[in-house]
């Protein structure tokens, strides 16, 4: 046997189990692989590459076309004999084996410098994944070819650089290859997706969805390879507040940092705005550019410690902002110059400052010990910028970002333990999501902005990074931005995102000129809701912690047979039971598309139902987002988290669960997270078709409260005990049903 190959019979069930583990050249002890039955599985070798397995619902299949070896990263080429259309693996490079039912991996092994593989399908087929930065606002990678690094200024958001060497397509299968070397991924062929890296030894797996369709499934096994977010803390969610520069923009009496956060904290207070956090982006410390001496400036912050506690006191956690940067005579910078640390060839004089080499051990321990400081005064989070503006080679990117946000894991961490703070970065790579949660970089204070970041965070979550934000209003501002329009809508969509933050400051605070009234109201309203969403937020970022399925998610998830949800950028689920399209122009209306598979009532009004797979033209004012709540649905609300609110007199939590009952959903179940007890609680509701009767039971969600039914005969209300319960409703007439 000179060449061997497998390929599936097209009738095969979606069974991985089948695979073989196989090395090339294969000799006369060739042997099956072991399924969990340890029977010879019944699979036909035939004597042709490529990889195939026709496993597809969408008539796509598995087609890895090429395996590619070479010495630099534009002349690698497939593995010789593929040529010639047979596999002939002389040197035994390439070996696959079945790691379970879903994932095939193969490994590579070579003497050359660059690695990777070729996979082609039906050129319709569409490729997700890779980058959050969504280049022409596009959902999907078509056309597109760039390496695995930081994105720069770019239309719509500078540096928007969640990324990940993972891949799925809607034929229904994804590629994970599991490097932190840099490498390029090129989509530019229709059909077909290509990687490359720079390494001579690489594992990429080959990943096929549960049931065939099953999208969703394809994420989840990526993230139990790869990794899962941590549960952040209650205060994480928002809405936080922060500004680029408290130390000037002084109202009143106030005269320095430390006052100006007062005086955030006394406006959102008499406003009665909720938010459980604040931020000091850069400048907060001494040294050059404010940064490196591991400190506050005694002018604008005279009493950290006190500080940090007094913000503590109000309800508000507190984060600073951090980068692998040493800026020019900094205590960073010297003790870095004096110990060869520095990555060479970066001129420290210019504003950049080369970064650290934290592969070196001593590196990384000076610069964690001294990053240190902040927790020990309290700071519960960082804001982890920078890792891809030249600060180091382009080559090191993937692996410094990944060293340095364990370092800044590590700091806080030690002090606070799991889930206790919150670091957020933009430059984030494959596993470090389970080190830290992602802000979208520096969006465009303007509609294009706007559009690129709900795009962005849609991408973000593809990958598996859930607990995702953007700027709300944006950061890249011309004197006049954000006009208070565009703020307001971004305002609504930071309600429907995972988390809601906020930059405020610098002559562009809604509560001072030339900001109205008005727009105070709707931070009110959409800042309020966030929070009171916050027990459906946490219990979906409880999924994406387990299984990778994130908050915000594309539609084409939870409508994958709608193949007009393959490219929707504007519009998203959150979580499954909510659908939002906001409006991303300057006009009061827009259309939207509704998504097969279920009916949508409109959240707010609770007037008009939506049949999927129509489209409507909605008109909204500034106080309102187009969402839509799906039929059968169930909402745990409420205000369970006290965060800022000093204003309630004798606060205690309170739950409350919506119900949208339709008689077209005789079943439905949602799987609340008890953040006290760390459980995962099911509420379900069973709605009879014929007499009208929905009936509720759920575990112990541990805070009590109420059931609210919305129907078109009126609200229905019982009470929502702590430990669990039920309740029936009896002469129901539902909203969604004629
Ligand atoms: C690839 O090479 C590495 C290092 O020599 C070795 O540990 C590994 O087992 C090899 N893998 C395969 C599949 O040959
Ligand atoms: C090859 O590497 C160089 C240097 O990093 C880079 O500029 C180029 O885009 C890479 N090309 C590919 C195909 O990855
Ligand atoms: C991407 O693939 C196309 C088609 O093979 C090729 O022309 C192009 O040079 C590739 N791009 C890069 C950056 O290698
Ligand atoms: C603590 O914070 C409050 C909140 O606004 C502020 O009014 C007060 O002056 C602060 N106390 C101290 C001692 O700084
Ligand atoms: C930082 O150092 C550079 C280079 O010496 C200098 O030009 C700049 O003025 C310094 N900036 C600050 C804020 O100290
Ligand atoms: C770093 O070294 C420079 C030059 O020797 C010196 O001026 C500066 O004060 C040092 N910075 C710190 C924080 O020690
Ligand atoms: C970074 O440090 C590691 C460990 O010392 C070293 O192997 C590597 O070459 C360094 N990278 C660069 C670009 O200097
Ligand atoms: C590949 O990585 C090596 C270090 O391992 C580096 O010297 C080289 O420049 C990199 N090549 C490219 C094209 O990035
Ligand atoms: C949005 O802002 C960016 C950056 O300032 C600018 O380049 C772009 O032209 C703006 N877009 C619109 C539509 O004004
Ligand atoms: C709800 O009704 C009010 C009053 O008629 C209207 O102004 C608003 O636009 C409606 N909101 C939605 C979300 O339909
Ligand atoms: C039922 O709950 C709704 C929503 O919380 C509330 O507006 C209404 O007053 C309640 N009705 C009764 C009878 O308690």
């Amino acid at each position: 046997m000179g060449s061997f190959s497998l390929a599936f019979a097209a009738t095969a069930a979606l069974s991985l189990q089948q695979v073989v583990a196989g090395r090339g050249p294969p000799d006369a002890d060739w042997h099956w692989h072991k399924g969990p039955d340890s029977e010879k599985p019944s699979v036909s070798v035939a004597s042709t590459w490529p990889f195939a397995l026709d496993v597809c619902k969408f008539g796509g299949a598995v087609h890895n076309s090429a395996v590619l070896v070479g010495g630099t990263n534009n002349s690698a080429s497939p593995v010789a004999a593929f040529t010639s259309g047979q596999f002939a693996d002389t040197q035994g490079q390439v070996a696959w084996d079945s790691v379970n039912s879903q994932v095939v991996r193969v490994t590579v092994n070579t003497s050359s410098s660059f690695v990777g593989a070729r996979f082609s399908s039906d050129a319709a087929d569409r490729f997700y994944g890779v980058w959050e930065y969504p280049w022409d606002d596009q959902l999907d990678n078509a056309g597109i070819e760039f390496e695995l690094k930081g994105v720069g200024d770019s239309e719509g958001v500078n540096w928007a650089n969640a990324r990940a060497p993972f891949f799925f397509s809607n034929a229904g299968y994804g590629v994970y290859a599991d490097t932190l070397q840099m490498g390029s991924y090129n989509f530019s062929v229709p059909g077909t997706a290509e990687f490359i890296f720079n390494t001579s030894s690489l594992a990429y797996y080959v990943i096929l969805p549960d049931r065939p369709g099953d999208l969703k499934s394809i994420l989840s096994a990526y993230a139990e390879l790869s990794s899962t977010i941590e549960m952040p803390p209650d205060s994480g969610y928002g809405p936080t507040f922060w500004s680029d520069n408290f130390e000037e923009d002084f109202h009143g009496s106030v005269s320095n940092a430390q006052e100006n956060y007062y005086d955030v904290i006394n406006h959102l207070y008499y406003n009665q705005i909720r938010a459980t956090s604040m931020f000091a982006d850069r400048p907060y410390g001494t040294g050059n550019y404010s940064y490196g001496n591991f400190d506050f400036d005694p002018v604008y912050y005279p009493t950290p410690e006190n500080f940090i506690q007094n913000l503590s006191d109000w309800g508000f956690d507190f984060q600073v902002w951090v980068a692998n940067r040493a800026f020019l005579d900094t205590e960073l910078y010297n003790a870095s110059l004096a110990n060869g640390w520095l990555f060479p060839g970066i001129d420290g004089e210019v504003f950049r400052g080369p970064a650290l080499n934290l592969s070196i051990p001593e590196a990384y321990e000076y610069f964690k010990q001294h990053l240190s400081y902040f927790p020990s005064v309290g700071v519960k989070g960082y804001k982890i910028d920078r890792g891809e503006e030249g600060e180091m080679p382009v080559f090191e990117q993937n692996v410094q970002m990944g060293l340095f946000i364990q370092l800044c894991y590590e700091t806080m961490v030690e002090k606070w333990g799991e889930s206790n703070f919150f670091d957020f970065a933009r430059s984030v790579v494959d596993r470090s999501r389970s080190k830290t949660n992602v802000w979208n970089g520096d969006a465009h204070s303007n509609y294009t902005g706007f559009a690129y970041s709900v795009t962005s965070g849609i991408r973000s979550g593809l990958m598996g990074f859930s607990t995702w934000s953007s700027d709300t209003g944006g950061y890249i501002r011309e004197e006049e931005d954000p006009a208070e329009d565009l703020w307001a809508r971004w305002m609504w969509f930071s309600t429907f995102s995972p988390v809601y933050e906020i930059p405020i400051g610098t002559n562009h605070t809604p509560w001072y000129p030339p900001y109205t009234s008005d727009l105070v109201e709707v931070l009110k309203e959409s800042a309020n809701m966030h929070h009171d969403l916050f027990p459906y937020i946490k219990s979906y970022t409880y999924q994406a912690h387990k299984t990778g399925i994130p908050v915000m998610r594309a539609a084409f998830l939870e409508a994958p047979y709608d193949e007009k949800t393959f490219d929707m950028t504007d519009a998203y689920y959150f979580g499954s039971e909510l659908f939002v399209a906001p409006i991303i122009t300057a006009e009061n209306q827009r259309s939207v598309y509704f998504p097969e598979g279920t009916k949508h009532l409109e959240y707010f009004n609770k007037s008009f139902v939506f049949e999927g797979g129509s489209s409507a033209s909605v008109e909204m004012d500034v106080h309102y987002i187009p969402a839509y709540v799906r039929a059968g649905a169930i909402v745990p609300r409420g205000d369970i988290y006290q965060g800022n609110n000093k204003w309630t007199k004798d606060w205690k939590p309170e739950l409350t669960i919506e119900l949208y009952p339709s008689k077209e959903v005789p079943w439905s179940s949602f799987v609340y997270y008890n953040g006290d007890t760390k459980q995962e609680v099911p509420i379900t509701m069973k709605t009879s078709h014929y007499s009208g009767q929905v009936d509720v039971d759920y575990g112990p969600v541990g805070i009590g409260g109420k059931i609210v039914l919305f129907a078109k005969n009126g609200v229905h209300n019982a009470t929502l005990h702590a430990g669990g319960g039920s309740a029936s409703f009896n002469e129901v007439e539902s909203l969604f049903d004629d």
